[in-house]
């Protein structure tokens, strides 16, 4: 067997799938990622949501400001789908340039998501207004039935939802956003081309066991659910296969400390800091390092019809604990995904 590489040097990855929050919140949180990625799908479940083109040049605008100095990072805009989203203002979202996709949430499915779509027959319009104009369709792929358990809210997404969808809009771009069991890897997997899935580093490392058993440990829970180990492993199986369908999204996803160590606690995990390394750690243990940077640096960029990025980073082997804790907007504090552990790669310092 050889020896792992010492050193690991990729095209500067994208995130296809960042929640950056808004003000201070988000002031503390945009170096972490703006250190590595070149580009992130920036969703728009703020509060309000971004419904609108002009709340999206907004909120560009806002994130543009927040930048470190020299920092080199674009944010991809999304627009948040509402029962009422118009055909005019995806054809100006398309207009805009800068808006890449629109964001499907279920309402009251997780984070900021009462203002979603109700039944998504009732975005049909604004779905075959995206077809039209070239817009990528963000799905949150879980069903809110009361009746449904939890666990079992995305594969049933898939079987009831997801499929009359493809087959009602074939030429639509979907991206299934956190895909977390087997059913949507295999429904990806069977689709076109036009449909692919993002992947978050704690579904690829985390079976519902390292957040359930013994102990809850709030820092694990997020939405869509961890899943049983059977389903992790279908989903490291997808993101090493090389298949251009699948590609990194961590869904990092920052609440307050307090906000998640509380009787109702809020579900998301901040994966930002360690990214990287986590799914770099992930890629490993499958002994599929060689397939890190399509997956991290080059799937979603094909996908959304970016060009390449011209930067790199490189990833160490070296330990490192990543910080038990950090500072969060005014005065908070934010427990960061792995807080406290031990991983192997680190980011060097560009
Ligand atoms: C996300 C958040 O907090 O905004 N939470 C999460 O658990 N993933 C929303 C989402 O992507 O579902
Ligand atoms: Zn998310």
């Amino acid at each position: 067997m050889t020896a792992a590489p010492a050193r690991l040097r990729l095209v500067r990855p994208d995130d296809a799938h960042l929640h950056l929050r808004d003000g201070v919140a988000m002031a503390s949180v945009l170096p972490a990622t703006a250190r590595v990625f070149a580009r992130a799908i920036v969703m728009p479940n703020l509060k309000p949501g971004v419904t609108t083109v002009a709340a999206a040049t907004a909120y560009r605008d806002r994130i543009r400001a927040a930048l470190p100095d020299g920092a080199d990072f674009t944010p991809m805009m999304t627009l948040y789908l509402t029962d009422t989203t118009s055909s005019d203002e995806i054809a100006r979202a398309k207009a805009s340039g800068f808006i890449a996709a629109c964001k499907y949430y279920p309402a009251g499915a997780t984070t900021n998501s009462a203002q979603g779509v109700t039944a998504i027959d009732r975005a049909f319009a604004a779905l075959a207004a995206m077809e039209r104009e070239g817009l990528v369709l963000c799905v949150h792929g879980e069903v809110t039935d009361p009746d449904v358990d939890v666990f079992d809210r995305e594969r049933v997404f898939v079987e009831r939802h997801l499929a009359r969808v493809v087959a009602a809009f074939p030429a639509l771009k979907i991206v299934f956003e956190h895909a977390t069991t087997r059913e949507a890897v295999q429904f990806v997997e069977g689709a076109g081309p036009n449909v692919a899935a993002t992947i978050t580093p704690q579904h690829l490392l985390y079976s519902r066991n390292a957040m359930l058993a013994g102990f809850v440990r709030p820092h694990l829970f997020c939405l869509p659910i961890l899943k049983r180990e059977a389903h992790r492993l279908a989903l490291v199986a997808a993101a090493t296969s090389g298949s251009p369908k699948f590609f990194l999204g961590t869904d990092s996803a920052p609440h307050a400390r307090g906000a998640k160590e509380a009787a109702c606690g809020c579900a998301g995990c901040y994966s930002a800091p360690a990214a990287l390394p986590l799914y770099a750690q992930a890629f490993e243990d499958d002994g599929a390092l060689d397939r890190l940077e399509a997956f991290a640096s080059l799937h979603a960029a094909a996908f959304y019809g970016w060009p390449r990025n011209t930067g790199t980073v490189t990833l160490v082997r070296d330990d490192w604990t990543v910080p038990a804790s950090l500072a969060f907007g005014d005065g908070d504090a934010i427990v960061p995904l792995a807080g406290g552990e031990s991983l192997r790669w680190r980011v060097e310092a560009p």
